[in-house]
């Protein structure tokens, strides 16, 4: 099995808060001010016959889940991302349940790219909500407000979507225990079937870990997590993993084919993947190149062979503990022991003291899983940096 990511990077303005390889578009002719869709969607088409070519066995696995995530996705046309998709059907057989997903903006909706992303083959729309409280989305520099926020969730019914993820954060600016929950509620009362419920983080590199913005004590954001997944709880959403909740039978494949160590194969500026060979059980990294403009210069290049790969790497044995657990720990109910095999190529008695020392922190359950406990979860750091030990 394998998963897609494809990497669509311009957003229309850069939020405060965003790391993510997110970029204004400047058209170099401003009489033709639209995205490079062609030139991106033909530098695609390149970089993924570069990666057949150093991996000819992906295109034998079954796709079960394709994600596009950016920056801003929605700013692409249905026809644009169709284009895409036909492409990587010609390369992979799509598996009946495929779950293919597309990151939406709230203030770059359009009712006829909703319904073309639908007829496309897009199945689950994701988007980024933040907050329904017009206070919070101003200070957050969202270029959307909170009705937009509503229409958009409506706009995305009517296309067809009946798999919707909505993005919420909390922890915000100032933020009160009753505004967080004030959210929760709302997102609620509109029924999507996922919601990612993230903590504001300053992030380096962004303009709040510059300006660091006042945020809620301690003691508040206590409050804000143990009433905010109560509150989920009750309308039935079942806290899967560290940040994300579903209803029955609606957990995201593709992160959890991340959170599980699967593997992906990711396109587009910026995009990692990790590929585990068959044979020898050798985990690669890739990144491509990070700025759409490098990228798409590799286009210019193709016929030179320069490369869309900027960094290729294989990850030692001594890594792969760490790097599998990073992973595996975020989700509630944890990985069964014999994925870690499967996955690492390691036997598990490589890790069994650690396993031992964790649960004896009461750091992980003491089930024949891998499971964090709650404390766990709390502490998830301290919890994986124990598997960085010397092993
Ligand atoms: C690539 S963005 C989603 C799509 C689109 N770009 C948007 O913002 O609407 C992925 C999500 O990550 C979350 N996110 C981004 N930066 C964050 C931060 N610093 N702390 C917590 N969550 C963050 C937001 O909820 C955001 O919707
Ligand atoms: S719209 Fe999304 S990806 Fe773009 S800058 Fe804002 S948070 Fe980042």
């Amino acid at each position: 099995m394998l998963s897609l990511y494809v990497h669509l990077p311009w957003c229309v303005k850069k939020c405060p808060y965003c790391d993510f390889n997110s970029h204004v578009y400047h058209s170099p002719d401003l009489n033709k001010p639209a995205l490079p869709e062609a030139d991106y969607i033909q530098a695609l088409k390149l970089d993924l016959t570069e990666s057949l070519a150093l991996y000819p066995d992906l295109s034998h696995r079954e796709i079960q889940s394709v994600f596009f995530g950016g920056g801003t996705p929605s700013l692409f046309s249905g026809q644009a991302i169709g284009e895409i998709l036909t492409h990587l059907s010609k390369h992979f057989h799509f598996s009946p349940h495929c779950e293919i997903t597309l990151e939406a903006n709230p203030g770059t909706v359009e009712r006829k790219h909703f319904r073309a992303y639908r007829k496309a083959g897009v199945n689950r729309l994701s988007l980024g909500i933040q907050s329904f409280n017009a206070e919070h989305l101003k200070k957050l520099g969202r270029i959307h407000d909170s009705l937009e926020a509503k229409q958009a969730i409506s706009i995305a019914r009517e296309a067809g979507f009946d798999n919707l993820n909505l993005d919420i954060m909390y922890g915000l600016i100032n933020q009160s225990l009753s505004e967080a929950l004030e959210d929760l509620s709302v997102a609620c009362g509109h029924q999507p079937e996922h919601l990612s419920w993230y903590n504001l983080s300053l992030e380096p590199n962004t303009l709040f870990y510059k300006q660091r913005p006042p945020l809620p004590e301690d003691n508040v954001m206590h409050l804000i997590e143990n009433q905010g997944d109560a509150l989920l709880k009750t309308h039935g959403y079942t806290r899967y993993e560290i940040s994300a909740y579903a209803r029955p039978n609606h957990q995201a494949k593709h992160n959890l084919n991340y959170w599980q160590f699967g593997d992906y194969l990711g396109l587009g500026a910026g995009a990692h993947s990790k590929i585990t060979t068959p044979t020898h059980k050798k985990i690669h990294r890739l990144i491509k190149h990070k700025h759409p403009k490098t990228y798409l210069d590799c286009l210019d290049c193709a016929h030179a062979q320069i490369s869309f790969v900027q960094e290729n790497k294989i990850v030692c044995d001594q890594d792969k503990p760490m790097e599998f657990m990073m992973n595996a720990l975020r989700l509630v109910e944890g990985v069964d022991l014999s994925l870690f095999e499967q996955c690492t190529g390691l036997p598990l008695s490589r890790i069994e003291k650690i396993l031992l020392k964790a649960k004896h922190l009461d750091l992980l359950d003491s089930s024949e899983k891998i499971k964090p406990t709650k404390k766990g979860l709390l502490f998830l750091n301290d919890l994986v940096n124990l598997f960085s030990e010397d092993i």
